[in-house]
């Protein structure tokens, strides 16, 4: 899959993802990055690329000029219209789900804003997707689009060792992953599930769907409207939610240990 990454920061993309699995996956050549630097479009000789906003306010916006541009070089190479990504707090919240979509693709445009945000005329002429990363506001576009390259690769095949990994896991089905432990099996007198010990494959599988059931239901219930369950693990989750009632949550055991830290 290849990524293009629109950007007044290169290097801070390049750094980010030349390093680690992503790393490793583009030197194999499953993935491509290729970062386009706006400035480099900026049509004049001091490489500016922002100007005051029209009506006034605080800061700078990117002008649309330099950024389609940029744009109009990544399509012409390409030789058709690509799926482009603007980051912005005002687009729809990233998810599991639409990492997926977007791993369909074969390549992907990722556009990183500074400043006040880009002229709103040429995103009406270029953007397919406004995407959010959360509701918080970062600096650039940059670790957006690095959040959003880092989770769409682990999801293109042969990026991760075990092919298998990238189903069993957090938000696969809308449950959470199981507890995973390794060596030793008694650590500071906490042992391991005996059922891991056991050797029985069937027996791990059915624990580890069951604490998945579990664990969903008692730190993020909302995910399990979604959740495709059989009606025998519906009825588990029916006496789950009862037990759960009484049982302590990360938060109080995140409180705990945060005393003890401030040595409470
Ligand atoms: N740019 C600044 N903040 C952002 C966010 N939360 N998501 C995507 N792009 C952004």
């Amino acid at each position: 899959m290849k990524f293009h990454v629109l950007t007044l920061f290169p290097e801070m993309i390049e750094n980010g993802l030349r390093t680690s699995i992503t790393g490793r996956a583009l030197e194999k050549g499953l993935l491509s990055l290729d970062t386009v630097n706006i400035r480099d479009f900026a049509g004049n000789k001091h490489g500016k690329v922002d100007d005051y906003p029209y009506g006034g306010g605080a800061g700078m916006v990117m002008q649309a000029e330099p950024v389609y541009a940029a744009h109009q070089y990544v399509t012409a190479r390409a030789g058709r219209p690509l799926r482009t990504v603007y980051l912005t707090p005002q687009g729809r919240t990233f998810h599991q789900e639409m990492a997926e979509e977007f791993a369909k693709e074969e390549e992907l445009v990722l556009l990183c804003g500074h400043y006040e945000g880009i002229d709103e005329r040429v995103l009406e002429e270029i953007v397919t997707d406004f995407v959010s990363i959360g509701d918080y506001v970062l600096t650039g576009g940059e670790l957006p689009a690095m959040v959003m390259i880092d989770t769409i690769s682990r999801l293109v095949e042969g990026v991760l060792n075990n092919e298998t990994s990238a189903e069993f896991e957090s938000f696969h089905d809308s449950l959470l992953e199981y507890p995973q432990y390794s060596r030793p099996e008694v650590w500071r007198g906490k042992a391991v599930p005996p059922v891991l010990l056991s050797g029985h494959h069937g027996n791990v599988e059915k624990w580890r769907r069951e604490q998945s059931i579990r664990r969903t239901a008692k730190w993020r219930p909302d995910l399990l409207e979604k959740a495709d369950l059989t009606d025998k693990e519906k009825e588990l989750l029916k006496k789950e939610k009862e037990s759960l009632k009484g049982e302590e949550k990360w938060d109080s055991i995140g409180e705990k240990n945060l005393k003890n830290w401030l040595r409470m």
